[in-house]
């Protein structure tokens, strides 16, 4: 046991939450886990930037590949994004020098995902990612924990904060899409590229996470049929109202007889559904699995709250010696004579 040493990389909004939320709940995660857990070292850009944070006594690393081999630190959280270069490399190198790792990129392992589960359950070390899907819903913990016992039949959600906020926002309003966009950039909901928000491509990062941990299969992002919000109006929305119907950005994902079929586009939500009466920046997931039928989860999809709370939970985890399987592959999906530490707790 001992203290937990944290190392940080990317002091953005979610960063600057985990920080924030690591200090503010210090004694509750203390007495939670048995270990005190201290931030030792951030890499950002902007040293003198404030975030409302004092991270003065951290150790600063200018290369956030650096924090793999600081000897300061037992856990890299990975929180700058991007589907390639630093944070690809900042996670391998953690892995390799056999360091649990915390990350929320979720377009780093909706397209190299696999591979990096493997890497990390090869080498037996943890990788988590429960705010890397729905924010603060913890969804990934709930469909390997709570519903492990099921077999799930079919996933849906609303998976993209700024989507819906877009498209609420829109009917509530009148207002136009691009107008409506601009706000919910200033929010700080959006991607560093609000394209990924607009045009589905993040939702459709969540939904090939989601798939692979409910359906225990490899990844598969580029099978997504993918369709954004831009070609919506307001019109549209209203006219579906007047029909009785909520028009919803959904990321579905469900068994077929031809495999799994994934797909991420607007749906007219019938407004009997609880699902058409999540609105703004809030997510929601309804699995339908057996024997438990249906369950919905809603809850905040982005923001520094909610998604800090999902990144902390899986430094609890971590803290707590829990390691859960990377993916929902099981073992047999890893080449001949790699081993799998699954079901290890
Ligand atoms: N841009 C994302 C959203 C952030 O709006 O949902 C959370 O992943």
């Amino acid at each position: 046991s001992g203290d937990l040493r944290i190392g940080i990389a990317g002091l953005g909004t979610v960063g600057g939450g985990v920080a924030k939320l690591l200090r503010d709940q210090a004694d509750l995660l203390a007495a939670r886990c048995g270990r005190t857990i201290r931030v030792t070292a951030v890499a950002a850009r902007d040293k003198a930037k404030d975030r409302g944070v004092d991270l003065s006594a951290c150790r600063w690393h200018d290369d956030a590949r650096a924090l793999a081999g600081d000897p300061d630190v037992d856990v890299v959280v990975e929180l700058i994004g991007g589907s390639d270069g630093v944070a690809r490399e900042l996670i391998e190198a953690a892995i390799a020098a056999g360091k649990p790792v915390v990350t929320a990129n979720k377009a780093l392992l909706a397209l190299h995902g696999t591979v990096l589960a493997k890497a990390a359950e090869t080498a037996g070390v943890p990788l988590a990612y429960e705010a890397a899907v729905a924010g603060g819903i913890p969804v990934i913990k709930a469909l390997r924990e709570g519903l492990a016992a099921n077999r799930v039949k079919r996933v849906h959600g609303i998976l993209n904060g700024t989507c819906n906020y877009i498209l609420t926002t829109m009917r509530e309003t009148g207002r136009e899409f691009a107008d409506v966009l601009a706000d919910a950039q200033k929010l700080g909901y959006a991607e560093a590229d609000p394209s990924f928000d607009v045009d589905g491509i993040d939702a459709a990062h969540k939904l090939a996470i989601l798939s692979s941990v409910a359906f225990g299969r490899e990844l598969d992002f580029a099978g997504i049929h993918v369709e954004g919000i831009r070609h919506v109006s307001a019109l549209d929305l209203a006219f579906a109202e007047q029909l009785g119907y909520r028009i919803k950005l959904l990321g579905i994902a469900g068994v077929t007889d031809h495999g799994i079929e994934q797909r991420v586009h607007p749906c007219m939500v019938p407004l009997a559904a609880p699902i058409a009466h999540v609105e703004g920046v809030f997510n929601a997931v309804f699995v339908e699995a057996e024997p438990v039928g249906n369950v919905l989860l809603t809850g905040r999809g982005a923001g520094e709250g909610p998604t800090a709370s999902a990144v902390v939970a899986d430094i609890l985890d971590i803290a707590r010696g829990h390691h859960a399987p990377v993916l929902g592959l099981p073992p047999s999906r890893l080449a001949p004579g790699e081993t799998a530490p699954m079901g290890r707790h």
